[in-house]
């Protein structure tokens, strides 16, 4: 079984959705924008050539529905997202979609249905880029989302309820679109690594055992703004140097527990004026471990560093946790056929967890989970040169074919 045709249209499908951006010269797709419309509008012919029924849920999220080989069996669902980070790159998102995607055009090119229907779940907002709360997509799926989400405004003052009618969805509808659970064998996420674990060890795929936990938080300094020419440096009261002193604590303290990461990704000061002294920063703080206690306990103790820190410099403190979820092991009866379906594609099995989000979170509210990881070039992700194999995602489409296999042989 040789895979490396399909694998190559994958790429150029993927090199097609990485044309429709928000921005000229980068790739950039929130949620909502009539860039996911275009690519909404591409992928779903790309489901109905495949012999999908598709539909677009209440959310924005695209669901192409391939039938079992007889009625009244049970539903395996694929995906991952069609939303992007800021100047991105191709490969997060798109890849799992359309890896998925090119299993069921091989099958309905081969006339050939399942004992069990397969539904694929492109979903609309998985990086919060927009509204700055992640897996916004699933979470209507998995039917844990929050209506209080719809209040969040972007940077333009547009709620989320508006974009949602804008595009097509219905904010007052969004129980209708959470999937029943109980038909499901479980849901199945391809993803590219987005780390230098599989490089490093020379293997084209490997099976994710868990999702670490992670917490962002919005951290705020509120001091003195005034006259950067006439007020003396003992008697301000500057917000962003009391921010800097915390980003470099944060720094330390990721470094100084091994697992640990934390990141200060984005700041802004106000007023914003090279001669005024700043009286207001905002920061963004994202931490993450594979062991809650770990990513708790250093919670904690940045909470209580950007106070003193504060306190310090007669600054006072803001810390709202904007969301957190704990680690998310994937279902051992569902790797361990990953394993197996890895195996019988001829590749060596390779275990690892993962660091970053997918929205396999919030699907495991619903069902259970699985992932496999791609390899990708320098481990480098979120960034433009995001760059993948077509001999790696050839070896994906076998594994999932694989796995697709002895899933129906168990039915
Ligand atoms: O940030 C994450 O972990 C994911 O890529 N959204
Ligand atoms: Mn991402
Ligand atoms: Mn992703």
């Amino acid at each position: 079984m040789d895979t490396i045709i399909e694998a190559q249209a994958v790429m150029e499908r993927c090199d097609i959705l990485g044309g429709y951006s928000e921005e000229p010269g980068i790739l950039t797709r929130r949620y909502g924008t009539p860039a996911m419309r275009q690519v909404n509008e591409r992928v779903a012919a790309w489901m109905q050539d495949a012999g999908m029924i598709v539909r677009q849920d209440n959310a924005g999220n695209l669901v192409g529905r391939y039938e079992a080989s007889s009625a009244g069996t049970r539903t395996l669902l694929l995906g991952s997202h069609l939303d992007t980070v800021r100047d991105a790159g191709k490969y997060d998102g798109p890849l799992g979609v359309l890896t998925a995607l090119s299993c069921v055009q091989r099958l309905y090119d081969r006339q050939e249905r399942l004992p069990f229907a397969i539904e694929i779940f492109a979903f609309a907002d998985e990086e919060g880029l927009r509204f700055h709360s992640s897996y916004l997509g699933s979470k209507v799926v998995a039917g844990t989302f929050d209506p209080a989400m719809l209040r969040l405004a972007d940077s333009e003052g547009v709620t989320l309820a508006e974009a949602m009618r804008t595009f097509g969805g219905n904010p007052d509808i969004l129980q209708a679109s959470k999937r029943d659970g109980s038909d499901l064998l479980g849901y199945l996420e391809v993803h590219i690594e987005q780390g230098p674990v599989l490089e490093s060890l020379k293997l084209p795929v490997g099976v994710v055992s868990s999702i670490a936990g992670q917490s962002r938080i919005s951290v705020n300094f509120s001091g003195e703004a005034g006259h950067a020419g006439t007020v003396p440096m003992v008697l301000r009261h500057d917000a962003l140097c009391a921010a800097a002193e915390f980003v470099l604590a944060v720094e330390a303290l990721g470094r100084s527990l091994p697992g640990l990461v934390a990141t200060v990704g984005q700041i802004t000061a106000q007023p914003g004026a090279s001669n005024v002294i700043p009286g207001l920063v905002t920061l963004s703080l994202d931490v993450r471990h594979q062991d809650d206690a770990v990513r708790e306990q250093a919670c904690r103790q940045l909470q209580e560093q950007a106070s003193s820190t504060g306190t310090a410099r007669g600054i006072s403190p803001g810390w709202h946790t904007l969301q957190q979820h704990r680690t998310v092991p994937c279902s051992p009866r569902l790797t361990q056929l990953l394993a197996q379906a890895i195996e019988a594609a001829k590749y060596p099995v390779y275990s690892l967890p993962s660091g970053a989000g997918h929205d396999a979170v919030a699907m495991s509210d619903l069902t259970e989970i699985a992932m496999l990881f791609v390899r990708c070039k320098g481990g480098i992700s979120h960034h433009p040169a995001e760059s993948v194999a077509p001999e790696d995602v050839a070896a994906a489409i076998k594994v999932l074919e694989q796995f697709l296999l002895l899933l129906a042989k168990g039915q």
